[in-house]
């Protein structure tokens, strides 16, 4: 086990009989379990857990933590610390991998709650479990690469080596639109290197955060070694604040990962060390199609980025360029093969595209379709079942640089087109904004391949492909400018955010 090589978990193939209906199953045997009750000494509220498809279905109630509530969750974590600390690498790596077999075993159960709680459809639930499995390993994987003293520039007369030790409590910030793996991928890396963590997960996805920690626990994890507190954000605040805490790791909006950095980087009465952030805050992703590009690709690739769990992705294609004449002939392919796309309950295997998260993001989705109508030109809306918090998939044309449905990041099944007349000006428009999280460019000429690797600076370039979709290893996820503090989640860098390095020199 000591030498693991990191492989990415298969995907279920849903296109097989006996999946589809194993998967059924799994479906009908969870809808048994809800809903669920999860308590809290003194809560200060309370969540209802809804299925975005059916808003008055109750999938289960979550009482909610208040700021109060944090100092005691940091208190318990921190005093778990030094025993979790000293617990050798070894352990903390079989624990995860523990974990990680475990969520293999129920991956079908945790991908059916998703369906239900998120709204993601069956092939994104699926995908989403399985990032949080690959998650778990990679850093496994990792920390052992990490753990032990290694020899650093040779040097006469002395024998130089570092060592990677775990900071202390970490809390981690999670978002809700990928409500397994995210949380897994933030939590795993704190804890396999030896930090404490509380976790303060969005509001929708509570079911799931449980799910995850119930899991850890069923691994052998000690309970005050991870913690939930469920909250809004005035708990996360709270948290943030706190002295003892050492690291931050959130994935979210701009807004709130903008205050984190801020108060983070305040120190508080009596704390000793600086705090470390860990910050991934979305994105306003643009696909740049040259004029010779292959359409098939492009269009099959545009709408998986753009519609793909409707939208609701940092990484997701918001913004389409296009170059010179293949203006609307792309648009013409574009608009057939999104008239083709389903929408409805995600339960239903046939719907690949389902509601928004919730009621808030629908009326955001629905007052930017409004702003787009007068900012350009309406080319295409799908329908929408009218119960549910659905937006229509809409696609408008004639959007320019200043415009909002250009600059803003909506989280919904938007695309706003824009034309450039040459590539260099598609890709100098793809950048102008305050985000660089994922691009794409669909080219057939080498030369314009060429100048995109080089001159397209985002986190996650993808050329001839999708954009959204980071493979844990294969892709190391992340953005620059607005978008984060630029270390990739899945990637060889990330888990040194986790540990302090201690150098040492011996003279000999
Ligand atoms: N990692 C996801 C993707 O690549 C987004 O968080 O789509």
């Amino acid at each position: 086990e000591a030498t693991a090589v990191f492989t990415n978990l298969p995907l279920l193939d849903f296109s097989l009989d006996n999946e589809r209906s194993a998967f059924q199953s799994a479906l009908t045997e969870v809808r048994a379990t809800l809903p669920r009750r999860y308590a809290l000494a003194q809560p200060v509220g309370c969540n209802s857990a809804r299925n975005p498809a059916h808003p008055d279905d109750v999938l289960g109630t979550v009482d909610l933590a208040g700021p109060e509530h944090a100092s005691v969750a940091v208190a318990a974590a921190n005093a778990a610390f030094p025993s979790w600390r000293d617990t050798p690498v070894a352990k903390r790596v079989r624990l995860l991998r523990h974990a990680a077999e475990l969520m293999v075993a129920e991956r079908r159960a945790l991908a059916a709650l998703e369906v239900l709680e998120a709204a993601k459809p069956w092939r994104e639930a699926d995908a989403d479990v399985a990032e949080a499995v690959d998650f778990l390993r990679y850093y496994a994987t990792q920390m052992e690469q990490l753990s032990g003293w290694h020899e650093t520039v040779r040097f006469p007369g002395e024998d130089n080596r570092i060592v990677y030790v775990p900071r202390g409590v970490a809390v981690v910030i999670a978002p809700w639109n990928f409500p397994l793996a995210i949380l897994a991928g933030m939590t795993a890396a704190a804890l396999v290197a030896g930090n404490c963590v509380v976790m303060k997960p969005a509001l929708p996805g509570l079911l799931i955060a449980h799910a995850f920690l119930d899991l850890l626990h069923r691994a052998g994890l000690p309970a005050d070694v991870c913690r939930l507190l469920p909250g809004d954000e005035a708990v996360g605040a709270a948290l943030v604040a706190d002295a003892r805490v050492h690291v931050i790791a959130f994935t979210g909006s701009r807004r709130v990962g903008l205050q984190i950095l801020q108060s983070a980087h305040t120190p508080a009465p009596g704390q000793r060390h600086v705090k470390q952030v860990v910050c991934e805050m979305g994105g306003k992703n643009a696909i740049v199609v040259d004029e010779d590009a292959d359409l098939d690709d492009a269009v099959t690739g545009i709408l998986e980025s753009a519609f793909g769990y409707s939208g609701q992705k940092c990484s997701a294609c918001s913004r389409l360029i296009t170059v010179g004449q293949v203006h609307d002939r792309l648009l013409a392919r574009l608009v057939e093969a999104a008239a083709t796309l389903p929408w409805g309950p995600p339960e239903q295997a046939e719907f690949t595209h389902g509601p928004l998260i919730n009621e808030a993001a629908q009326k955001k989705a629905l007052d930017y379709i409004e702003i787009g109508k007068d900012e350009g030109r309406l080319v295409w809306q799908g329908t929408v079942p009218v119960q549910g918090w659905y937006a229509p998939p809409t696609i408008f044309a004639g959007i320019r640089p200043q415009h909002r449905l250009a600059c803003e990041e909506i989280f919904g099944p938007l695309l706003a087109v824009m034309r450039a007349p040459d590539f260099e000006t598609a890709i100098t428009m793809a950048m102008d904004s305050d985000y660089a999280l994922t691009g794409g460019v669909y080219s057939r000429l080498p030369a314009h391949l060429q100048m995109a690797q080089e001159s397209f600076h985002v986190g996650n370039l993808y050329l001839n492909r999708k954009i959204t979709g980071a493979r844990v290893g294969v892709h190391p996820f992340g953005g620059i400018k607005l978008s984060g503090t630029g270390v990739q989640a899945g990637g060889a860098d990330y888990l040194k955010q986790f540990l302090w390095s201690r150098s040492m020199s011996r003279n000999t």
